[in-house]
């Protein structure tokens, strides 16, 4: 199941000058299914007939800037993409967002094309959930691989919730339920939460640079299973569409679940048991969802 690319590249054109020194770096590569990089400045070349788009672009927070600011800049910046997906793309197009704040402005594109399926738009948490399989790992001295089923809940913000109540890790051939393995409750409802949660401002202040390595194996993995779907017996989290979800999570918010991919398409994975614990957890990343929303939908009309 290999399929070749045609990878088309959009930005503003004083920045021009510099995709072309990363449409060198792609040939430079010579990736045995890259057929054309396309670099762009015209949404109607980059948005059209697209089967799936990966909007990086968002505007960072700088000096000063207050939260609401920042909505404000990318509720235009996402508002005029989703428009541009809804006039150009195919309407099968899978959309992922991971500009931040990524849950807020996946909503904003969605809304904004509105004859292309909400649910095929999502955001980017599976940097968060490799993050969180990464931590169960190292402190188990397993290879991350034998880490499967941890949750992120929630905004891929520092509110989201990283779960480990049914991840399994795999020693010697046996699934073992990961807090039997790790044996250290306190650090599995404490500092490996924060750590996680953090993960994004340390790579920050280490690199003073938001991390890039990891964000594009993310990304690659995220759309690697939208593409092949989810291997047996494993889940993985994204941010999706809320509406109907089962977990209590309130409608109308791209929050992220646990879900598993099948024929391109993703489902919650219901049933799981949620403690109070988790359940505490859940709705407060879910609150701040509700006001980002809310917030986010007044700035739609102006
Ligand atoms: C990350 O999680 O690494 C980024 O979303 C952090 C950021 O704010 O750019």
């Amino acid at each position: 199941n290999i399929t070749p690319l045609a990878l088309i590249l959009l930005d503003i054109p004083p920045m021009l000058p510099v995709l072309e020194g990363v449409v060198m770096e792609l040939q430079d590569c010579a990736l045995p299914l890259l057929k054309e990089v396309i670099p762009t400045d015209k949404e109607e070349v980059a948005f059209k007939d697209l089967d799936a788009a990966i909007l990086v672009g968002s505007m960072p927070r700088k000096e000063g800037m207050e939260r609401k600011d920042l909505l404000k800049a990318n509720v235009a910046i996402f508002k005029s993409q989703g428009a541009a997906l809804e006039k150009y793309a195919k309407k099968t197009v899978k959309v992922l967002v991971v500009g931040n704040p990524a849950n807020t402005n996946c909503l904003i594109a969605a809304k904004s094309a509105p004859s292309i399926p909400k649910e095929n738009f999502s955001c980017l948490t599976r940097l968060d959930h490799n993050r969180a399989r990464s931590q169960v790992a190292m402190r188990c001295g397993i290879p991350a691989d034998n880490v499967k089923n941890v949750i992120i809940w929630g905004n891929h913000s520092s509110t989201q919730y990283p779960d480990v109540h049914h991840c399994t890790v795999n020693v010697q051939g046996k699934d073992v339920a990961a807090f039997d393995m790790v044996k250290d409750d306190d650090w599995l409802k404490g500092d490996f939460i924060s750590t996680v949660q953090q993960r994004g401002a340390a790579v920050i202040k280490a690199r003073k640079l938001s991390s890039a390595m990891s964000a594009a194996k993310a990304i690659c993995d995220h759309m690697r299973d939208i593409w092949t779907g989810t291997p047996e017996g494993e889940f993985i989290s994204m941010g999706v569409y809320s509406s109907g979800n089962l977990y209590g999570v309130p409608d109308d918010l791209i929050y992220s679940f646990p879900v598993t991919i099948k024929d391109k398409t993703w489902k919650i994975v219901d049933g799981l048991a949620i403690n109070d614990f988790s359940r505490a957890k859940m709705d407060a990343t879910a609150a701040e969802l509700v006001e980002e929303r809310d917030t986010a939908i007044s700035f739609l009309g102006v």
